[in-house]
């Protein structure tokens, strides 16, 4: 039976300082895996690592800076032996602005961190791994306003549309050298990202549309991530698993 155990896999975890990407760290360390925490505050990073105890790494990374991405996978390879097995490419910002509102400069620094460093180090962790001669595994967080129009966010929602199809597009070059490559689009779940506006009256209309009318607790995530880190997932490769609550599915 091929299970979900991740005993002494290497797994980079971006955006790990905060929200969902300090709880995939906790996840990914239980089912035995070597963790790297990465993102820029590095007080957090250290926080959230020394929680993990020797299974965490805090890596200092600005994922927008090919150099910076360099540097800390080398540093995450010296400090646990060798590449990371597993990119979980998580880090992201948002903009509450629709389409009229939106500004050049926020537009731009969300398709800077959501789109472009998401392509570029998933290319950069699969060039290396190509280079080394060996396969890799790599969950791209998306999101469910990537998958159906939203109001108000929108450099995000088309930032996250273009992780789905950058998901696609690796997994059909990337299969042929041993890379998965898979999404996981969540839908509303309470971080800093967005406690201001899930905790607002736009939240509370927002969960009436939520089938399961509640907002995602972090650990609902743990099934789909599991299952694309590990062999359970070893046939996947170019799929998108919504975690959800049925949010994709509330009545038109
Ligand atoms: N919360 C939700 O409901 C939800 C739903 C769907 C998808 N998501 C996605 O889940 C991911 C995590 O978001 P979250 O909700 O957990 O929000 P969060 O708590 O604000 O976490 C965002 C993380 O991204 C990191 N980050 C941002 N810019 C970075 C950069 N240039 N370099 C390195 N790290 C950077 C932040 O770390 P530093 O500031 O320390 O660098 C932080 O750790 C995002 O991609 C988000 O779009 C969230």
């Amino acid at each position: 039976m091929i299970g979900a155990d991740l005993k002494g896999k290497r797994v980079l975890i971006t955006g790990a300082s905060s929200g969902l990407g300090a709880h995939f760290a906790s996840v990914m360390a239980e089912a035995g895996a070597v963790v790297g925490l990465a993102a820029r505050r590095l007080d957090r990073l250290t926080a959230n690592a020394a929680a993990l105890g020797k299974s965490g790494i805090p890596i200092a990374m600005d994922v927008t800076d090919i150099a910076s991405i360099q540097k800390g996978i080398g540093e995450f390879a010296e400090q646990s032996g060798g590449l990371p097995a597993i990119l979980i490419n998580n880090a992201g910002i948002a903009d509450p602005s629709g389409v009229l509102a939106a500004t050049p400069e926020n537009t731009s620094a969300v398709m800077a961190t959501n789109q472009t460093a998401a392509f570029t180090i998933a290319q950069y962790m699969s060039q290396s791994w190509v280079e080394a001669g060996q396969g890799g595994n790599i969950i791209n967080i998306a999101s469910i306003t990537g998958m159906r129009a939203v109001g108000g966010a929108a450099a995000y929602a088309i930032s996250k549309a273009a992780v789905i199809h950058m998901t696609k597009i690796m997994a059909l070059e990337l299969a042929r050298h041993g890379i998965r490559v898979n999404a996981i689009a969540p839908g509303y779940f309470t971080t800093d990202m967005n406690k201001d506006f899930l905790n607002s009256p736009g939240g509370e209309a927002l969960v009436k549309r939520i089938p399961m009318r509640r907002f995602g607790n972090l650990d609902d995530l743990n099934g789909a991530l599991l299952l694309l880190a590990s062999d359970a997932g070893r046939y996947m490769t170019g799929v998108v698993i919504p975690v959800d609550g049925g949010h994709l599915c509330s009545s038109l």
